[in-house]
């Protein structure tokens, strides 16, 4: 039991989190690192200037406060080179979030969609290459993907084989999403609702969360490019409970235990990112983290229990 947790992170969504564990009477005090204006000083919430670079002092702090649980907002901390929640964990401080190896399904697109292949998670056929062979093997993929992390803003949709060459030029070449485009992920376009299917997993069964949606595109009227998302709701009428048990089944359960029967647990938040298509739910990609805007209006919608099953 929790009665001091601290947050990671510093958007929108950090202050959501901050916001609805403040709400379970088994927690005293929300500390946020960094946090924002809005966390500064709210009732049972403040922010903490604690270093999150470096995980030795932070697990002191922790057992200095008698911090219970850490809850790890964005991806940057929970991937390779930061492994938060492995030292976290390792300086025997609970952390909620997903170890780095678990990790990779968010930081390497490549990866991801190797795993979705291998185990039979639909998902849009693809190919990903390194240097050299890419642009003359483009031929009618129309998605160009950075293959790692690049704050939902590495992926171009290109409108003809011309669009998609530039975007793989742009992204190895020029380096437009810095290393994060060494690898380059092609895949077809899907096409029909984007939706955003959500769970807690302890790497064996899965808790789904809400089905949300958010506005990808950065200007009204869904024009201009793709953003990391300008909003949301939640719930969709998009997913039927039908279609929700399918998504748990087909996608979000199949996720956890392939992790599983390959030597990595899965603990933590599995977001899939889905496209509704004519064939079905299929795969755009995978988040281990809570979504952001989504998770602005998640917890409001109804993830009590869910969430405080954190607590
Ligand atoms: P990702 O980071 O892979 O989720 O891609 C970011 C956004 O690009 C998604 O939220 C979709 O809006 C769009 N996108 C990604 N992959 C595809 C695809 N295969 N077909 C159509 N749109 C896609
Ligand atoms: N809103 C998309 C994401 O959190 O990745």
């Amino acid at each position: 039991m929790a009665e001091r947790v601290l947050v990671v992170g510093g958007g929108g969504r950090e202050h959501a989190l901050a916001w609805k564990l403040a709400q379970s009477p088994q927690v005293q005090q929300v500390l946020v690192a960094p946090g924002n204006a809005g966390t500064a000083s709210c009732g049972k919430i403040s922010n903490s200037e604690v270093s999150l670079s470096n995980h030795s002092i932070l697990a002191q702090f922790c057992k200095d406060h008698h911090v219970g649980l850490v809850v790890v907002g964005p991806e940057v901390p929970l991937a390779a080179d930061e492994y938060i929640v492995d030292d976290l964990t390792a300086a025997g401080v609970p952390c909620f979030g997903s170890s780095a190896k678990a990790a990779q399904l968010e930081a390497s697109k490549s990866f991801s969609k190797a795993f979705m292949e291998r185990h039979g998670i639909p998902t849009a056929r693809y190919a990903s290459f390194r240097p050299a062979a890419t642009s003359s093997t483009v031929d009618k993929a129309l998605v160009v993907k950075a293959s790692g992390l690049a704050a939902g803003k590495g992926v171009i949709v290109a409108r003809d084989q011309d669009e998609a060459c530039r975007a793989v030029m742009d992204i190895m070449k020029d380096r437009a999403f810095g290393s994060a485009g060494e690898e380059v992920v092609v895949e077809e376009l899907l096409e029909g609702e984007e939706v955003s299917c959500l769970c807690f997993s302890d790497g064996h069964s899965v808790a789904p969360m809400p089905p949300a949606q958010d506005h990808k595109r950065l200007q009204d009227g869904d024009q201009g490019p793709n953003t990391g998302g300008m909003g949301a709701y939640c719930p969709t009428p998009q997913v039927s409970q039908e279609l929700l048990q399918q998504i748990r089944e087909s996608v979000l359960q199949k996720t956890v235990d392939g992790m599983r029967e390959e030597g990595t647990s899965y603990g933590g938040v599995l977001y899939a990112g889905l496209m509704l298509t004519n064939q079905g739910p299929k795969v755009l990609d995978f988040n281990c983290r809570f979504g952001d805007p989504e998770c602005q209006v998640t917890p409001p919608c109804g993830t009590r229990t869910a969430l405080q099953l954190l607590c």
